[in-house]
């Protein structure tokens, strides 16, 4: 009997046809599943992820709370449209301190995985105030409170806490200079400025909102978008990829 005639079994008999399908399937779900049982990560690491400052932490919270990813992704596909448009495609790493991720499911306004230093920090609070007056026909609602509200740093390191434990790797002494990082980063002459720094490569010091003093809500987000898809260094990146 030839080796295809044998197959007439199954195509004959559809319970021996049903026992089949499952094995086939489970020896599948087996190659697929086993491996994440001991693999670490399946993220692949990329060079200059790190965990988001105070500052940046507070502001991401700002995003999520305002409710900015129901009309921002923050997810570019690898299509040439969407790159051309928006620059190298979203990698896994650079959401993995993300909890919960922002990619979006909806874009009525542009997707801000790369709006990080693309505009000035004068552009973000004038056009988070008053978005109409950058752009006459936006639809995007004004969020101009946010500049007359102080930041609540009181509870700052219990959001790097939290965080800590699922997953991203803030240090004990992270977690103890929250609240004095998040002043820090607001303030180019302060004194924590160096230590800051160390604990947070590429970090952008600056007066975010343009008023001296207390650090705003507007101070964090804008914070936040500035850093939004500065982490990696994508020339770096392409060459390691090239001799991969
Ligand atoms: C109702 C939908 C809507 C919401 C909610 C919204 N936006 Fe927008 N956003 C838009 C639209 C539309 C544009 C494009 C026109 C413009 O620039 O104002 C835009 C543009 C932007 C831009 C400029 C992007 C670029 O590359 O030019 C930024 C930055 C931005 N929004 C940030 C935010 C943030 C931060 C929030 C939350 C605090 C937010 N948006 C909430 C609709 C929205």
């Amino acid at each position: 009997m030839s080796f295809w005639k044998r197959h007439q079994i199954f195509e004959k008999n559809s319970i021996i046809l049903l026992v089949g399908i499952l094995l086939v399937i489970a020896i599948g779900g087996l190659v697929e599943i086993t491996p994440l049982f001991y693999l670490k990560s399946t993220i692949e690491k990329v060079e200059g992820m790190r965990p988001y400052t105070p500052l940046e932490l507070a502001g991401r919270n700002i995003y999520v709370r305002e409710g900015c990813y129901l009309c921002h992704s923050q997810m570019i596909r690898p299509l040439r449209d969407e790159v051309e448009r928006y620059g190298h495609y979203s990698l896994a790493a650079e959401s993995m301190y993300d909890h919960p991720f922002q990619w979006g499911s909806k874009r009525t306004g542009p997707d801000l995985a790369r709006v990080g230093a693309k505009y000035s920090d004068e552009w973000h609070v004038t056009h988070l105030k008053d978005p109409r007056s950058i752009v006459p026909k936006s639809v995007m609602p004004p969020y101009a409170f946010l500049a007359e509200t102080e930041l609540d740093a009181s509870t700052i390191a219990d959001h790097l806490r939290t965080n800590r434990a699922v997953g991203v790797p803030y240090t004990d002494e992270q977690i103890a200079n929250a609240a004095a990082d998040l002043k820090a980063q607001v303030d180019p002459d302060s004194a924590d400025s160096d230590a800051f720094a160390k604990r947070y490569p590429k970090a952008v010091v600056r007066n975010f909102d343009g008023k001296p003093g207390q650090p705003t809500e507007m101070d964090a987000l804008v914070a936040y978008l500035q850093m939004l898809g500065t982490l990696v260094d994508f020339k770096l990146y392409n060459e390691k990829a090239n001799l991969r």
